[in-house]
């Protein structure tokens, strides 16, 4: 048995695949909604962390626009390590407190940055970016990973982004931890 596959997905039987189509002209918190559900249904019946990551890194980047970077880094012995991600090649090891992704491990809080460049120790792994939304992935009041986001368009993410991620990095902490 295979998971639902959410209101916009469609499982491919014969490709084993899903076949998801995002509408970018739904409101925000829509395309959010439609965005949980499909990240939901595609790690509802794996239980490797590596593989659930690569797909929602897969399904942020097919969903959002205006993005050059989306992927996480997870907590491994008190730092944070590259995870599964797309986009350029990126810094491998961030500590607890250095940019803004150690900022969101540090603290356990969203960091959302309008301009990158005005944020104190900011690491510049892609030139491209201007502005960057960190969201801490929890389980059990813990932070064990983070999702990244980059996008070359300084301001991009606003109120709506942040809670939208939220929800989604709520929804998928379980099935991100081996
Ligand atoms: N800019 C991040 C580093 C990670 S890359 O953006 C992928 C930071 O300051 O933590």
């Amino acid at each position: 048995m295979v998971a639902a596959p959410g209101k916009r997905g469609r499982w491919l039987q014969e490709a084993g695949l899903y076949d998801f189509a995002p509408d970018r002209t739904l409101a925000k918190p829509v395309l959010y909604r439609d965005l949980t559900d499909a990240a939901r249904a595609l790690v509802a019946e794996e239980s490797d962390g590596v593989a659930n990551m690569a797909n929602v890194a897969a399904l942020l980047w097919q969903w959002l626009p205006q993005l050059n970077w989306a992927g996480f880094y997870r907590v491994i012995d008190g730092e944070l390590v590259l995870g599964p991600f797309i986009g350029k090649p990126a810094c491998i090891r961030i500590a607890f407190g250095q940019g803004v992704c150690g900022a969101a491990a540090a603290l356990g809080k969203t960091q959302r940055v309008d301009d990158v460049h005005a944020f104190p120790g900011h690491i510049a792994c892609d030139a491209d970016s201007a502005a960057e939304l960190v969201v801490p992935v929890l389980r059990d009041g813990k932070v064990i990973a983070v999702i990244d986001l980059d996008s070359p368009v300084r301001g991009r993410f606003d109120g709506e982004d942040v809670e939208g991620i939220e929800r989604l990095a709520a929804a998928i902490a379980e099935a991100i931890a081996n």
